[in-house]
């Protein structure tokens, strides 16, 4: 039986979409949970509407590009909670745009967000986590940083950085007991492809094997999985939730 009483779980970008239902999932499983986003307004909204269902939770609001408020928001989640157990690295943006006409910010921003952030808040949080000889990390990456998608170059550079990543920190750490996964979801409804045009989507909606698209809720249970006991023996993976990807290739 997975839960995770006693056990402080970090969200990065979970005021909404998956973020927040990775965050709902593990209050429900009984962690302490951190809310924190870029959106100060929404995290604090968040934090409430989880406090308002009897869950215990905090709002730490923080932009994962700066490296002075994810020192903080691990601080705070030590100072509050008594450890940091698990930190899910799930804040992310889209630029897309075909490489011939991507201006240079729009580079710069995916992988100052999608790579930087996650930097940023795992160094924070090894040091803690290297201290208990604990911890679990989870970082979103995408079905685009395995497969590629046109569009998405500085997007799918971003994914494929994190893959690296989490292979890299889970040999670092394992002797220490942290074990660091990632998830690459295929097509998730949310706010983030929300803006894709209705006839793509349909499109894409048939090309998926399984065909539907994924919910927030299906990224969420795989990280309950993930961040769990249940999975003690896996680290270093890229777990794909993409209802067997497309038929076309590629992704979002
Ligand atoms: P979303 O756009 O609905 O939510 C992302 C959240 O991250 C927002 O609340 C936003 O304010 C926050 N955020 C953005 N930049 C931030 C920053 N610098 N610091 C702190 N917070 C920041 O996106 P969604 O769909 O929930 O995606 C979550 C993760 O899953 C992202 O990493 C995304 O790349 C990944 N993903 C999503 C897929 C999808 O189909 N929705 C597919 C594959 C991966």
């Amino acid at each position: 039986m997975i839960d995770f009483k006693n056990k402080s779980v970090i969200i990065t970008g979970s005021a909404r979409g998956i973020g927040k239902a990775i965050a709902m999932k593990f209050a429900e499983l009984g962690g302490k949970i951190v809310i924190t986003d870029m959106n100060e307004e929404a995290t604090k909204a968040t934090a409430e509407e989880l406090k308002s269902k009897g869950f215990t939770a905090i709002a730490v609001p923080c932009n994962v590009t700066n490296d002075e408020q994810a020192l903080a928001l691990i601080e705070t989640t030590q100072k509050e909670f008594g450890s940091v157990d698990v930190l899910i690295n799930n804040a992310g943006i889209t630029k897309d745009g075909l490489l011939m006409r991507m201006k240079k910010e729009q580079w710069d921003a995916v992988i100052n967000v999608n790579l930087n952030g996650v930097f940023n808040t795992t160094q924070a949080a090894i040091k803690y986590m290297m201290k208990q000889k604990s911890g679990s990390i989870i970082n979103l990456t995408s079905i685009v940083g395995i497969y590629g998608n046109a569009g998405q170059t500085n997007y799918s550079a971003s994914k494929a950085g994190v893959i690296g990543f989490t292979k890299s920190c889970a040999m670092e750490f394992a002797s220490r007991g942290i074990r660091v996964n990632a998830i690459a979801p295929g097509f998730i409804e949310t706010d983030m492809t929300a803006a894709i045009p209705e006839n793509i989507k349909e499109g894409m909606t048939k090309a998926i094997y399984l065909g539907r698209t994924g919910q927030p809720s299906d990224i969420a249970n795989a990280a309950a999985f993930l961040a769990s006991d249940a999975a003690s023996y896996i680290t270093g993976i890229t777990l794909e939730v993409s209802g067997g990807g497309f038929k076309t290739g590629g992704g979002h």
